[in-house]
């Protein structure tokens, strides 16, 4: 007897499951008891169908999702095309079918995951999603089993792999955005629509999924504000690399008294940080917890093979948990109340890079419109003076994010200040 999967897709992702299952096959085997066997592949059409048999791939192929759901001996689908729909409909079928799925699609369950996690205990199958956030790296059985006695109080984490590619390039090799981005796109990590990538969206898809894992609290996707690496200058990366940062676009999360606060954003990362080691497509999280401390889970956050080892590590507990015939428990059971932490409960050190004309007295006049916020300076660098122009910046001591927004108005309605970017600044 086998456990039969129904793929739905047969992309990058899909074709590291037959690798797995030849590569490792007895070790599969014996710790998901049982053989798994791809029973059908759902795919577009004949000619992707005709495509993938002359590469090898010799399955048999469905063009519709009435031929898996219909089909009583796929116990298990694993949805691998990504985005919202068709993915949204075909879940939800699969669920209702009675029919386990296991799914690497972040935007979906970011957005969407509480609708199909409801559907799976209704009809009291699995849900399974370990590789949509940072593909390989195995950090949501991490934070809901390893870590289920801790109480976590912060999680980072550097969570997409083409944008830290760039932050990269334009920090170790100086190369402008617009290099770093033909490159990404080059070596095939950025799409050829790099928006989500560049804004931070995919990162902040992943952020929704880890702040239920993390905190229990599953918050609106629009709740999580969210600025991506597009908006960095190359004076930025020069300047905080002369401070002794590195700029990485993070995903943050963290706990106050009134509740979680949740976003993603260029943020200057001290050398002496772990994250500020995590280069090129590499993601990682890092987690901050009243009983381990501080740990971190580094590796690839895309890519065919990482990324199908954690689709058939869900696809193996649920083929344990289908012959053991345990009781259908949640992937994830920590859930309390969703909370909002108040803007003025969340507090960072910001940098920001003002232009003003190079007159005397403009330092401390800038000094003085911080200190109307109640704002000090930790650190002041002038990077260079150009035709009268001159770029402040500045790293202040910790705010709150209502001075934040306080400040950043200021500057943006001043005659004399032109404000060119303000990022969050981490402690060492
Ligand atoms: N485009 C994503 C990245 C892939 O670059 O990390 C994984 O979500």
């Amino acid at each position: 007897m086998a456990v039969k999967i129904g793929l739905l897709g047969f992309g990058t992702v899909a074709s590291g499951i037959p690798f797995l299952l030849k590569e490792n096959h007895s070790k599969i085997a014996e710790l998901a008891g049982t053989d798994i066997e791809i029973g059908k592949v759902l795919v577009k059409s004949t000619d992707e169908a005709n495509r993938l048999v002359s590469q090898g791939n010799d399955y048999d192929f469905v063009y519709s999702i009435e031929d898996i759901l219909a089909d009583d001996s796929i116990d298990i689908v694993v949805e691998l095309m990504g985005r919202i729909e068709p993915a949204k409909t075909y879940i939800s079928q699969a669920l209702k079918a009675g029919k386990h799925v296991v799914s690497a699609n972040k935007d979906l369950i970011a957005v969407h995951g509480q609708e199909l996690i409801g559907l799976a205990q209704e009809n009291e199958v699995l849900f399974a999603y370990e590789a949509a956030v940072a593909g390989g790296i195995p950090i949501l059985r991490t934070l809901s089993e390893s870590l289920m006695a801790d109480k976590i109080t912060r999680i980072l984490g550097v969570l997409n792999g083409t944008s830290n590619f760039m932050l990269t390039k334009m920090v170790e090799e100086n190369w402008s955005y617009d290099k770093a981005l033909a490159s990404a796109q080059e070596l095939g990590y950025a799409e050829s629509d790099p928006t989500n990538d560049v804004e931070g969206i995919d990162a902040a898809y992943k952020v929704a999924i880890l702040s239920q894992f993390g905190f229990g609290m599953a918050i609106d996707f629009e709740a999580i504000h969210h600025k991506g690496i597009n908006v960095i200058k190359s004076e930025d990366v020069s300047v905080a690399k002369e401070l002794g940062y590195v700029i990485k676009l993070v995903g943050d999360i963290q706990e106050t008294d009134s509740g979680i606060w949740a976003e993603v954003v260029p943020t200057l990362v001290p050398i002496n940080h772990p994250l500020s080691a995590v280069n090129d497509v590499m993601n990682a999280v890092f987690v901050e917890s009243i009983g381990v401390g501080q740990s971190m889970y580094y590796g690839p956050g895309a890519g065919q093979k990482p990324t199908a080892t954690s689709v058939m590590a869900d696809i193996m507990q649920i083929s344990r948990h289908m012959l053991e015939e345990k009781v259908v428990k949640p992937f994830n059971a920590y859930q309390r109340q969703s909370r909002l932490a108040k803007a003025e409960e969340v507090v960072s050190a910001y940098y920001f890079a003002v232009e003003a004309s190079d007159e005397a007295g403009q330092l401390s006049q800038l000094a003085q419109l911080f200190a109307t916020y109640d704002i000090s300076f930790e650190q002041v660098f002038q990077a260079k003076s150009i035709e009268g122009t001159a770029l402040i910046t500045v790293i202040t001591h910790d705010i709150t994010k209502t001075q934040l927004d306080e400040i950043t108005a200021a500057i943006q309605n001043s005659d004399a200040f032109t404000l060119q970017n303000a990022f969050k600044v981490l402690g060492g």
